[in-house]
């Protein structure tokens, strides 16, 4: 560990890395703890929820809602989340073309304000319907962080260090998750009259927010090339980068701002049209999907389930035991993504995941049968599954969008890709109560198969993208293209072996 810290310390130390881009950084990733917090938040108090949505009908109708309908009231609430998502990881395009990155954060945290406070005033109001929008609106608001905040960090970081940086909004998700997680506990505010407060807590972080961001400045990238206010994004480098002499950033903004002013608008319709653009967006939107078909959201909303069909009998604390280790190794890839890759840990995670599916399957359908001592042997499955997600599946697929398209075609990209993520977040979230009902103890067997051919993909058509600048990276695309397709290797080493690009001074 001592080892991994000083070589940590060694590559950040070669980057000048300032205390105003570290807090600019930081918050940022409050949207991404804020994420998280939404998506761990609902676990716990399922039961209280439940007694409620009873309650309320009782109070208005003279007579409590039979199983089926909280049931159905019940999903609701838990996958409107989802679907509020969708919407807003949609519009993130939109949004941060008219607004910039720093307001469109500012502008977002109204939703977390207004999402908060219905379901914190929902027992107040004796009205589970509140619940319900609350849940939706703080769907658009987590939709739209997990667009923004990537985007915003991607375009602030020195090239060294953008995938550590990147992976920072996996370690803001995985802490929500975590905290979440803990303040649920019955004796914390998972209780039957603090849930309210829970749920609304996520007010907190979007008003620390809304203090620290007048104090960060606008992306240079998008005062320079979408705004060409050369002199004001000069400003924001000089203090990010706390030197006077940023010309090669401002060299590169140039460059790629030059070829941007080449290319006409890039709309959604052209990210999939212009053969330049095709193969990033499809690489990315398949890494979204292995990110979510890997069956993650099966564990960290189900958890608690399927720990207690594995035999555990504390399943809750499991379930928090989950939340440590993909928190700690969100960390470990904090520390190998520069020197390891991307490429190379996304593969690794995805194998790891693969085997530990199968150990999963395995114990799970022994457990039943017979051994009861099996079910530590489910528990350390999970763990792993859940370690592997964070090596690789985990954090890149967020922030190696960023990386694929150049200035023109991100935001658009952004949308595209995080809509993608959310509709598979949101259909695993439905799908797989009813699918473990159908495949029993082998329902992890589908996360095999797809986790298997996800590996293929990723191991024949993802390049590396570590070191390199944006630039860089999306002429190695367009090189593919004019590549003649007969090439007898393999296109994705072709990018791969490229050298990084070198860096610019102020990263050595
Ligand atoms: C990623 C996923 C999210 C998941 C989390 C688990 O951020 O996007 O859906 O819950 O990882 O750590």
């Amino acid at each position: 560990m001592y080892d991994k810290w000083t070589s940590l310390c060694a590559y950040l130390g070669r980057t000048k890395l300032t205390p105003y881009l570290l807090y600019c950084v930081s918050t940022a990733v409050i949207g991404s703890l804020q994420f998280g917090y939404n998506t761990g938040v609902i676990n716990a108090p399922e039961q209280k929820l439940r007694t409620f949505f009873s309650n309320v009908s009782q109070s208005r109708y003279g007579e409590p809602f039979q199983s089926q309908t909280i049931t159905l009231v019940w999903s609701f609430a838990v996958a409107i989340f989802s679907v509020g998502g969708m919407i807003g990881s949609f519009s993130v395009g939109a949004v941060v073309n008219k607004f910039g990155r720093r307001k469109s954060m500012l502008m977002n945290n109204i939703l977390a304000l207004l999402g908060g406070g219905m379901m914190g005033l929902a027992t107040l109001s004796q009205s589970f319907e509140m619940v319900i929008i609350g849940r939706f609106i703080i769907g658009v608001f987590c939709g739209l962080c997990t667009g923004l905040t990537p985007m915003y960090v991607g375009e602030i970081s020195p090239t060294a260090v953008r995938g550590a940086f990147g992976t920072l909004h996996q370690l803001g998700v995985v802490i929500g998750i975590l905290v979440a997680q803990i303040f649920g506990l019955e004796f914390l505010l998972g209780s039957d009259t603090l849930w309210p407060l829970l749920l609304a807590l996520t007010i907190l972080p979007a008003v620390l927010q809304t203090i620290m961001l007048p104090f960060c400045p606008e992306s240079p990238r998008y005062l320079f090339i979408v705004l060409k206010q050369e002199e004001e994004a000069r400003k924001a480098l000089v203090r990010l980068r706390g030197t006077e002499d940023v010309d090669d950033d401002i060299q590169e903004m140039k460059e790629e701002g030059m070829k941007m002013a080449m290319e006409k608008k890039v709309t959604i319709l052209e990210l999939f049209r212009s053969p330049n653009y095709r193969q990033p967006i499809i690489i990315a939107i398949i890494l979204q999907l292995s990110q979510q078909l890997s069956g993650i959201n099966a564990v960290f909303y189900y958890s608690t389930g399927i720990f207690s069909n594995a035999g555990v009998s504390e399943p809750i604390y499991a379930t928090i035991g989950a939340g440590v280790v993909n928190t700690v190794f969100t960390v470990v890839s904090l520390f190998l993504v520069e020197r390891a890759g991307r490429r190379t840990l996304h593969l690794i995670g995805l194998a790891g995941m693969a085997i530990c599916a199968l150990i999963m399957t395995i114990s799970l359908s022994l457990v039943q049968k017979t051994t009861p001592s099996l079910s530590y042997l489910a528990i350390v499955a999970v763990f792993g599954f859940v370690a592997s997600f964070e090596m690789g599946p985990g954090p890149i697929p967020w922030f190696i969008v960023a990386e694929l398209f150049s200035q023109g075609p991100r935001p658009a990209a952004m949308a595209v890709s995080g809509f993608s993520n959310w509709t598979a977040n949101f259909l695993v979230g439905l799908g797989f109560p009813r699918l473990e009902e159908i495949c029993g103890p082998y329902v992890f067997i589908i996360f095999m198969v797809l986790l298997i051919l996800f590996f293929i993909f990723t191991y024949l058509r993802v390049p590396e993208t570590k070191g390199r600048t944006f630039d860089d990276i999306a002429q190695g695309f367009a090189a593919r293209v004019e590549k003649p397709s007969h090439s007898p290797v393999p296109e994705a080493v072709v990018v791969e072996n490229k050298e990084p690009a070198p860096m610019s001074p102020t990263e050595k």
